[in-house]
């Protein structure tokens, strides 16, 4: 196992210079699961080397998949011979994504095998709108303890209402709906920028996809017809993006965020105007200069457009940081708190009120301290606190890191950063 060591920066200097965005985790990952659909060969470009990234390779790889790695960020996946039903029990429990293969998988194969998907710890995470969904479109679903086996000798369309905007069922449905016999409509579905992105990639290749990024979805199904051939680029990482821009909101002087989408974070980069950092917006860059003093503000996480879930973690580092006091109230996750209490022990002040909601009174001085990094986001919060505080800090369990952020240590020593892996 592991870890970072860094070398807080207290007050003192700054970080200058450029971060790249990379490809988003949450974009590519539906793509590999999307090649399941594919006959011939699918192209993904501009891919992140991170760890859910190489998982997935494997996964597929264990399914049948062939994955080769044409050059630089460019993958491409082809399925010459059929795709095995049963997933690996190991790969498919490291990562929350595996559970968007099973739609692609039953879609094409009448039939699919896994475990309950696993991924990070922030709460129950059920799957109960996948298979409540499967049903409505004619699947018999068995549930074995912490295993499923669906068939469906025929995908029939539906007209399906999710009981909430899951983003993963969202992309799960759409896609085993795009060679389903008939026409699924999918209401109150999630909006975020991947699926509008996923569903303009299944449709350039023969799908037939109306109101992705909408809470209602209309596929025309393909009646078991697989897609001819497709090429995917991966669109930039608003949550990495916006990590770093939290980043540059402590610590930054005039640091650059390049190849970044700014629309696609409008709630969070409003949030941190609020705080009264100084962030020059462009068209797929972002420049920010951390100011004298921050002011405390409330967020809510909300599905999107709303304040992302994924950026709770880091943005509330800034909280601690910003004078006053701020309330933080996760609606979408019921164990998205937990790390808060890793920063109380470095020194912030924070009262935590329930499992959804915590107030957070800065600014207070951050001590570098050892801590393990329990989840993907809270892990960019631990190095993101580790950065602003005084003295060394040693954050283990960095797998749960280089899941969603490549060579994270690197990057950040690039723009002045001590931190290294040991
Ligand atoms: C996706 O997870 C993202 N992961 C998450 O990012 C993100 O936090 C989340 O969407 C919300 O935006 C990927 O895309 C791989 P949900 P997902 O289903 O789809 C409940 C990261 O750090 N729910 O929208 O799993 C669920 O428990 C990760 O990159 C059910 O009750 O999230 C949660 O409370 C973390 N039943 C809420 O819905 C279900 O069948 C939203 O979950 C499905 C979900």
């Amino acid at each position: 196992m592991n870890s970072f060591l860094i070398k807080g920066l207290g007050k003192k200097k700054k970080l200058e210079g450029t971060l790249r965005v990379n490809g988003a985790k949450n974009a590519v990952l539906k793509a590999q699961a999307a090649s399941v659909l594919f006959k011939e060969e699918v192209v993904l470009k501009n891919v992140p080397f991170i760890e859910d990234f190489l998982q997935m390779n494997c996964l597929l790889g264990s399914l049948g998949v062939e994955v080769f790695h044409e050059e630089g960020r460019t993958f491409r996946y082809k399925i010459s011979s059929g795709i095995k039903p049963e997933m690996d029990l190991k790969i498919a429990t490291l990562l929350r994504s595996s559970v968007v293969l099973t739609g692609p998988i039953l879609a094409r194969e009448g039939r699919v095998f896994f475990p309950h998907p696993g991924g990070c710890v922030i709460g129950k995470r059920p799957i109960d709108v996948f298979l409540d969904s499967f049903k409505e479109m004619g699947a018999g679903v068995i549930e074995e303890t912490n295993f499923y086996r669906i068939e469906a000798k025929k995908l029939k369309g539906a007209d399906i209402f999710f009981k909430l905007p899951s983003v993963t069922a969202t992309e799960t449905l759409m896609m085993a709906a795009v060679l389903a016999y008939g026409k699924t409509i999918l209401r109150n579905v999630a909006c975020e920028p991947e699926i509008a992105v996923l569903a303009n990639f299944l449709n350039a290749s023969g799908a037939d996809i109306k109101g992705a990024g909408t809470n209602t979805i209309e596929i025309n199904g393909r009646s078991g017809k697989l897609l001819e051939k497709g090429v995917f680029e991966t669109p930039p990482d608003r949550v990495e993006a916006g990590s770093f821009a939290v980043i540059a909101s402590i610590l930054g002087k005039n640091l650059r965020i390049s190849d970044c989408d700014p629309s696609h974070m409008r709630a969070e980069l409003s949030a941190l105007k609020e705080t009264g950092v100084d962030i020059k917006i462009g068209k797929d860059y972002l420049l920010i200069s951390a100011p004298k003093r921050l002011t405390a503000v409330d967020i809510k996480t909300h599905e999107y457009p709303g304040f992302s879930t994924d950026m709770q973690a880091p943005f509330s580092v800034l909280l601690t940081q910003a004078e006053g006091k701020s309330m933080v109230f996760e609606t979408v996750f019921d164990g998205r708190l937990n790390y808060l209490n890793d920063l109380e022990r470095m020194g912030a002040k924070i009262i935590i009120c329930d499992p959804h909601r915590a107030i957070i009174e800065g600014p207070t001085k951050l001590r570098g301290r050892k801590m393990e990094s329990p989840d993907l986001r809270a892990g960019l919060a631990f190095l993101t606190a580790a950065l602003a505080a005084e003295g060394e800090s040693e954050i283990s369990n960095i797998y749960n890191i280089d899941r969603g952020y490549e060579k994270i240590e690197e990057r950040l020593s690039n723009i002045g950063a001590t931190i290294k892996r040991i």
